[in-house]
């Protein structure tokens, strides 16, 4: 299965998630392949870091996008693809391969406004393919005590895109990851909030992925 992070505009979480999905994946035992289609490479390098025995590959333009997925999705069971911030060709490519594509989006009526255009690539892509890639909004950087307004919830229902009902709530312990070449579950106790509300998030979208045992231990053991 490709699963690509998708969302044109840039700093809205996509290699966040991404990265934190590759991971909990690999968790629940399956086996991953990390595609970095964005410029930047900053989800391989972390994922390296975080998770060694996850593969990471950089996949840097359109035409490698659309002719390596479908061999890397031979190798393992989930390809995660986090995707650009701006370059839309790249974005199409992922689409025109993706089997769901996870966007995030801040939660603010500007955001999503913005999103209807940022989701024209999505909805081509749907078009030609017959309704693929299925795709979920998730809000991410949510303030913690944020309730989803009325006008938020028929904006979101305007562009036809369902939205999870977790999210990721906006937490410093997100922000330092990176720089400790890790994911949240990872960092002890102060970062188990996040883990939660982040392996539920997973779950809701991937049933099908959970493990039936929570198992976010196999890495916890092994530090
Ligand atoms: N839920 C969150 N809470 C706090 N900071 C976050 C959260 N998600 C992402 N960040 C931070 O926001 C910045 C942008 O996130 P990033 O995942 O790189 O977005 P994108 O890949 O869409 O550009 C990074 O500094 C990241 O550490
Ligand atoms: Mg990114």
């Amino acid at each position: 299965m490709i699963i690509t992070v998708t969302n044109s505009k840039g700093g809205v979480g996509k290699s966040t998630m991404a990265v934190h999905l590759a991971a909990w994946l690999y968790e629940q035992g399956h086996s991953v392949i990390l595609a970095d289609c964005d410029t930047q490479q900053s989800s391989s390098e972390w994922i390296r870091e975080a998770e060694p025995e996850i593969k990471a590959v950089r996949l840097d333009n359109p035409d490698v996008i659309l002719d390596a997925l479908p061999g890397l999705s031979q190798e393992a069971d989930y390809v995660v693809a986090d995707g650009p911030g701006s370059q839309t060709e790249t974005s199409r490519a992922l689409l025109l391969r993706a089997d769901l594509a996870i966007v995030p989006v801040k939660a603010s009526m500007l955001e999503v406004r913005a999103l209807a255009k940022a989701t024209d690539v999505l909805r081509q892509a749907q078009d030609i393919r017959k309704g693929l890639p299925r795709a979920v909004a998730v809000l991410s950087m949510v303030g913690l005590n944020y309730r989803l307004t009325q006008d938020m919830k028929d904006a979101a229902a305007a562009l036809q895109l369902p939205l999870a009902s977790k999210s990721m709530i906006l937490r410093q312990i997100y922000a330092d990851a990176p720089g400790q070449g890790a994911i949240v579950w990872q960092l002890g106790s102060r970062a188990r909030d996040a883990a939660n509300e982040i392996d539920s998030l997973f779950r809701e979208i991937l049933p099908e992925a959970a493990a039936k045992r929570v198992t976010l231990t196999r890495k916890l053991a092994k530090r």
